[in-house]
């Protein structure tokens, strides 16, 4: 009754900002994104019955409140389809700082969602696994897949709104450049800030209505392997997301200054003829993407950017796996 899973994190070139449904955790509007290798969360799950609760530890601290009940409802609905009725022990590690818009969510709600299964006794399926992780962090659904993955908006009352994969890892050698800027954690969570915006932000209708546009010039851009294409749809969501929850009240501003200097150093290597482009989530981190032969000249320039504390490159990554106990 263990099992160990591991999930890449995903950067979503058209984004998601805003729930259609809170209870069944329904996207408002159509994602996609792309894994990513270098980012990702090693989950192990063991079902025991020597324990009288949950012990949930993330990078080596237990933990409690929000982040270990958003993993207990997890178990409990694996408990309820496997007829388990046994407490279970959760150990999780990230290659990377969590809770800081670098999408540890979606690589920790995969890997756990693939682990928990497992452990339970349930044979490995992708597609429940991907509804499962979405019950938990609707990003999540898109990481059990490997490569460019689609999630739609959630139709009301869809329970089983699960990630789509569009085309492997092996289809585009993409690099995504990462700059980090430090590693706090973020004040205000993804599920707060969405939250907050669509009740509050004056945008929201339009931030709605447009999305599913940049979804669609993302796609076509993917199919195409036009990456100007891509980038130019990527970073138009990117900042419209940003800006409708900017203009929330109280502002949901998840940018640092070195972010925009990041933004500021991207499109000066497009003015030197470098196809690179950027995009951030709910954190002050930015992810450039380029084609393979430019990855040394965008490191560079992100490496001079005042308050990047690190860069590391990342290539498109394959789905979650599980790993031998
Ligand atoms: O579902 P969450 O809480 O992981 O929210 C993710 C939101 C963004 O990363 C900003 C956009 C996206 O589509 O991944």
């Amino acid at each position: 009754m263990k099992a160990t899973a591991r999930a890449f994190a995903n950067i979503a070139l058209a984004k998601y900002w805003g729930k259609a449904d809170s209870d069944l955790n329904l996207p408002a509007m159509p994602s996609l994104s792309l894994t990513v290798t270098e980012l990702f969360t090693t989950t192990t799950v063991a079902f025991d019955d020597g324990l009288s609760s949950d012990d949930v530890v993330v990078s080596d601290a237990a933990q409690s409140g929000r982040t270990r009940e958003r993993v207990v409802k997890l178990l409990d609905r694996v408990r309820n389809e496997a007829g388990v009725d046994l407490f279970a022990r959760v150990a999780s590690q990230n290659t990377f700082p969590v809770a800081s818009g670098l999408a540890s969510s979606a690589s920790g709600f995969a890997a756990l969602a693939v682990a928990a299964r497992v452990a339970a006794g349930l044979p490995h399926d992708a597609v429940l696994a991907s509804r499962l992780a979405r019950t938990a962090s609707v990003s999540a659904a898109r990481s059990v897949y490997g490569g460019f993955v689609t999630l739609d908006r959630g139709a009301p009352g869809d329970a089983d709104l699960a990630a789509t994969p569009v085309f492997d890892a092996d289809y585009w050698d993409l690099r995504v450049v990462v700059a980090l800027v430090g590693d706090a954690q973020k004040e205000t969570s993804s599920t707060d800030g969405m939250e907050r915006t669509r009740m509050t932000s004056p945008f929201y209708d339009a931030w709605a209505l447009t999305a599913p546009r940049f979804y669609g010039e993302v796609l076509a851009g993917v199919r195409a392997r036009d990456l100007e294409r891509v980038g130019t749809a990527m970073e138009a969501s990117t900042f419209a997301m940003h800006a409708c929850a900017m203009a929330s009240a109280p502002p949901v501003v998840y940018w640092k200054p070195p972010t925009l200097a990041i933004y500021d150093a991207v499109r000066a290597l497009r003015a030197r003829g470098t196809c690179a482009w950027a995009t951030s989530d709910a954190g002050p981190h930015v992810k450039v993407f380029c084609e393979a032969r430019d990855e040394g000249s965008v490191t560079q320039s992100l490496r001079a950017v005042d308050g990047v504390t690190r860069v590391l490159v990342a290539k498109p990554g394959g789905p979650a796996t599980l790993e031998a106990t």
